[in-house]
């Protein structure tokens, strides 16, 4: 889906509330924003007390209800930290709706197979409610409190598979283990959608390459401007077109070519 008109508001906090352990819920009152977004975009945060509140910080949209839309994140420094202390009333500096998000499946078309990785469920969320076909929800983490969503999804009437590193829910082991079992099941008519640490998406490019099946994938890089200007957040892309590549590669910026790219355009080899 290409990115389309983006705003710059100082909107409202609804709720903020804990989730699970370090995950928290924050929802934002945004009448103008809300109606606009599409699956797999990102908003720009500035956490308004924070000292340093110059610097934004990108979180993927979760849900969009009514004139609302939240976000589901983690709390791992200085800004989250400070995000997970403001309340009800309270306000934030947002941009959004920001980037490239997923594509949509058309009805009748390819069944989609998502792959998350912790808050990586966040980013398809909306991917899943409109999806015209519903499909499977792999959903891995090290731990039971890294499964986000999981009921969410499920009452969407997705078939979610959870698997957790340390067995603690679900099936004990990675994400890409009951994907592959899938794929070697049936791969005809699927198309795969994966959101979580880097490592996890070249597995899931590399699967996706192995069994012939399309694939994107939402690159979560640091970044700093999110609009395009910094190059902060630039991953290597193959040019070229088709299967019949020129070898060759370019620098694209995530926070607007992106952050979901087509598997195959990524250059792996050229990543840090
Ligand atoms: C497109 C996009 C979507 C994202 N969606 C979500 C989301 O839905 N939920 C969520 O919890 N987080 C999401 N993130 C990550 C989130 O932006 C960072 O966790 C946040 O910026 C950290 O801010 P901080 O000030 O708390 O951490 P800092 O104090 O800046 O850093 C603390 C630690 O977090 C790490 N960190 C900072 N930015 C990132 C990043 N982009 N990816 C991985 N690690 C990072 C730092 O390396 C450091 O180790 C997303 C990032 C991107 C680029
Ligand atoms: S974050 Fe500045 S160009 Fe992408």
């Amino acid at each position: 889906m290409l990115a389309g008109p983006m705003l710059e508001q100082t909107v409202q906090i609804v709720s903020n509330e804990r989730d699970t352990d370090s995950y928290f819920r924050l929802v934002l009152r945004a009448p103008q924003i809300a109606p606009l977004i599409q699956p797999g975009q990102f908003a720009h945060i500035r956490v308004l007390p924070l000292q340093e509140a110059l610097l934004r910080r990108p979180f993927s949209i979760f849900q969009v209800e009514g004139d609302t839309f939240s976000i589901l994140y983690k709390t791992v420094g200085k800004g989250t930290g400070a995000l997970a202390r403001m309340g009800a009333g309270e306000e934030l500096s947002v941009i959004a709706p920001l980037g490239h998000g997923f594509t949509v499946p058309k009805h009748g078309g390819e069944t989609p197979l998502l792959v998350a990785g912790g808050y990586g469920m966040a980013a398809m969320y909306l991917l899943a409610q409109r999806s015209p076909q519903k499909g499977i929800a792999f959903v891995g983490g090290r731990k039971r409190i890294d499964i986000l969503c999981e009921k969410e999804f499920q009452a969407l009437g997705w078939n979610v598979r959870v698997t957790t590193e340390d067995g603690s829910h679900g099936a004990k082991g990675l994400v890409t283990k009951p994907l592959i079992a899938e794929l070697k099941r049936n791969a005809k008519g699927r198309k795969l959608f994966a959101c979580g640490p880097t490592g996890m998406l070249k597995a899931v490019a590399k699967i996706a390459e192995e069994f012939n099946v399309p694939a994107e994938l939402s690159m979560d890089e640091h970044m700093c401007c999110g609009v395009g200007v910094c190059l902060t957040c630039v991953i290597p892309v193959k040019t070229g077109d088709g299967p019949q590549r020129d070898g060759g590669w370019e620098y694209q910026r995530s926070c607007t070519e992106g952050p979901v790219f087509d598997a195959r355009q990524v250059a792996w080899e050229e990543t840090k």
